[in-house]
């Protein structure tokens, strides 16, 4: 194990009625709140309603900016900032999913900052000032709920970059599992895959003796194979959208990360794909983890062994290690399909010809390698990528 030091602040408020504790949660917003929100979702499932009327009752006086689209951009980031300050907002109220709420961090962290928030997308520099944020989630996926993390994407350059910060996790998240019913089940199982990959990430390490999180990453994983084909079959089963909402954040609070190096790789190359392609990060995720996984058999078959085993089932195949590993990875691809995910890039309408792009882009034209359980260069992105496709 390595050192480490764990501080997650984020306060959670989980339950069926829990919208009901916004209220109480608000002075932490200060006087003036930026509501932010996406494409509708919340005006369908009348959450809107009710935190506009919370909001009043309050006496909270507020502006709104809705139009976040999934794979949040970069423009209305810029909008945001210049509303917030001509505004004197104070906080951000972000309702919505995963793209929500990493807009809401840009915008929380680009209000204080007199340069281009841009900035701590693609250089060294992290924010160390930012407007607390609120949450009340209606998507299980990403984790950005307790997450320092935000990823965002320009236009231009088709470019998706992530910042990080402690200073950027929200103060409070609400979740309620009832908001998620009215998910499509595309979105449902694009979050699962999500959750899915933020504890694989944490799991594919070479730090030793980490049974601790090793096992608590396995028991996670196999509660969400389990609801997830629950929700499968009945979608409206509440409590399978209960234990997914909150494995999605106990997937990336941090604490499956205690003492381990986590790898990541897979979540960088998949920002190539989503940031060309406009894919769902989760559809993306279940067409490169597969492939990653086939590409380090050859260099780490023990801990795909181990997760075969203890996360599928599978018996130790003749002692074979590396067969061993082999079904597990098959049977990931057999859990991706029963959740109607792509795991090729042509079952996405995606081709080969932009591969040396996407590779050359995620290594910054080979001046850095990504992940640690094995470091990868553009060209081994590029065989794991024609794995894929
Ligand atoms: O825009 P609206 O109308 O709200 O619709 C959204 C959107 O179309 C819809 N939706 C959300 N809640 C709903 C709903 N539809 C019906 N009922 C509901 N209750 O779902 C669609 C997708 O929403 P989005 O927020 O884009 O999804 P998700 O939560 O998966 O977030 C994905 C983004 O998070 C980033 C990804 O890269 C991607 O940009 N990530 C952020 C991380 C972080 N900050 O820590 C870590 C992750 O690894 C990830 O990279
Ligand atoms: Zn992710």
């Amino acid at each position: 194990m390595i050192d480490f030091y764990f501080w997650n602040y984020t306060r959670v408020v989980f339950g069926l009625e829990a919208e009901k504790e916004l209220e109480s949660h608000l002075e932490l917003l200060g006087d003036k709140v930026l509501l932010h929100y996406g494409g509708g979702s919340i005006k369908q499932i009348g959450l809107y309603d009710t935190v506009i009327k919370t909001l009043k009752k309050a006496g909270v006086s507020f502006v709104e900016l809705g139009g976040v689209k999934p794979n949040p951009r970069l423009s209305l980031v810029y909008e945001g900032i210049e509303l917030c300050r001509k505004e004197g907002v104070t906080g951000i109220l972000a309702v919505g999913g995963g793209s929500v709420i990493d807009s809401a961090k840009a915008i929380a962290a680009g209000v204080p900052y007199d340069g281009d928030v841009w900035d701590f997308y693609t250089t060294d520099k992290n924010p160390d000032k930012a407007l607390p944020i609120g949450v009340m989630l209606t998507l299980p996926a990403a984790g950005s709920e307790t997450s320092t993390g935000s990823v965002i994407t320009k236009e231009e350059g088709e470019l998706k970059r992530d910042t990080g910060s402690p200073i950027l996790r929200p103060q409070f998240a609400i979740l309620n599992p009832k908001w998620t019913l009215s998910l499509p089940w595309y979105q449902t199982a694009c979050g699962i895959s999500d959750m899915f990959a933020h504890i694989m990430e944490r799991y594919f390490t070479t730090v030793e003796h980490v049974e601790l999180t090793d096992r608590m990453a396995e028991g996670a994983m196999k509660t969400i194979i389990h609801q997830a084909y629950r929700l499968k079959e009945n979608p409206d089963n509440l409590d399978a959208r209960s234990e997914i909402m909150w494995a999605g954040t106990v997937a990336h609070n941090d604490i499956l990360h205690t003492g381990r190096i986590g790898d990541w790789a897979t979540h960088m190359i998949e920002h190539e794909l989503s940031g060309i392609y406009d894919i769902a990060h989760g559809a993306g995720l279940s067409i490169v983890f597969p492939a990653w996984q086939k590409y380090m058999l050859d260099k780490h078959p023990q801990k795909i062994a181990q997760f075969a085993h203890r996360v599928f089932d599978i018996d130790y195949y003749q002692d074979d290690i590396k067969e061993t590993a082999r079904m597990g990875i098959k049977r990931l691809e057999e859990f991706y399909r029963d959740m109607e995910l792509p795991v090729r890039l042509k079952d996405a309408g995606i081709g080969t010809d932009r591969i040396r792009e996407m590779a050359k882009k995620a290594t910054r034209d080979d001046k850095i390698k990504l992940g640690n359980f094995h470091k990868l260069d553009s060209k081994a992105i590029e065989e794991i990528l024609h794995l894929a496709a």
